[in-house]
């Protein structure tokens, strides 16, 4: 079996839709919904946790369990994960904000982490664009190895104990730093594992994301 920690408590600023952005409605229902239904329908996983604004807390669907988030990203998968049931089943992590994530890429990262025995597996798509490292003033100083980037997803799924290690005592400057949670375990010496996933799955951060989400959850639904 497997706990999920779904961290919704992102203002949402850059949406400019005036309430959280997992709240938002997209396609007819609030965005954070799309990510628990997919997650319900993967027979391992067991209990839900969902990290929304405090003010929004009792907003969460039926059957989570609902958890205020902190003011970064970690530091809401922290409190999700200190809320989550007990026990050493693996984690899944996924943010609210990637509505387009389904049942079968949840059950396939689940399934890499247990043939592959890492730490940790980050669903993640192939870079399409040749990416340029730039100093300070613009000036390009490389260009990266295209074949060799991955741009990193969620879900992400841990084994527990090593989430637990990583995030239970880690400093508030520390998560402030981290924008994924996979960097948290590679950074302490822990193997993580590439998950192929389409590029499909979004992460719906301005309101052109939104549109784009909706017409691909619409296409996805038939409509
Ligand atoms: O801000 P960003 O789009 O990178 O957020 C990614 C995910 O992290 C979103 O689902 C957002 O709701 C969540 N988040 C959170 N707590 C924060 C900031 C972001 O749960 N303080």
């Amino acid at each position: 079996m497997a706990v999920a920690l779904i961290v919704a408590a992102g203002r949402g600023e850059r949406l400019g839709s005036g309430r959280p952005k997992a709240l938002v409605t997209l396609a007819g229902r609030p965005m954070l919904e799309w990510s628990v239904e997919a997650l319900r329908a993967v027979p391992s996983v067991s209990a839900i946790v969902v990290a929304l604004p405090i003010e929004a807390v009792d907003l969460a669907p039926a059957g989570c369990v609902a958890v205020a988030g902190g003011a970064v990203r970690s530091q809401s998968v922290q409190a999700a994960l200190a809320a989550a049931p007990a026990g050493d089943d693996p984690v899944l992590v996924h943010d609210a904000a990637r509505p387009l994530a389904d049942a079968s890429l949840f059950a396939a990262a689940l399934a890499e982490l247990e043939r592959s025995g890492a730490d940790a597996v980050v669903a993640a798509a192939p870079v399409t664009d040749t990416i340029k490292q730039v100093r300070t003033g613009l000036e390009v100083e490389r260009t990266l190895d295209r074949s060799l980037l991955w741009a990193a997803q969620t879900p992400q799924v841990f084994r527990r104990e090593a989430l637990e290690r990583v995030l239970v005592d880690a400093s508030d400057e520390l998560l402030a730093r981290a924008t994924d949670d996979a960097w948290l375990i590679e950074r302490a010496g822990g193997s993580v594992r590439i998950l192929p996933a389409p590029a499909d799955n979004i992460k719906v951060t301005t309101p052109r994301d939104l549109h784009l989400a909706e017409t691909l959850l619409r296409q996805r639904a038939g409509g």
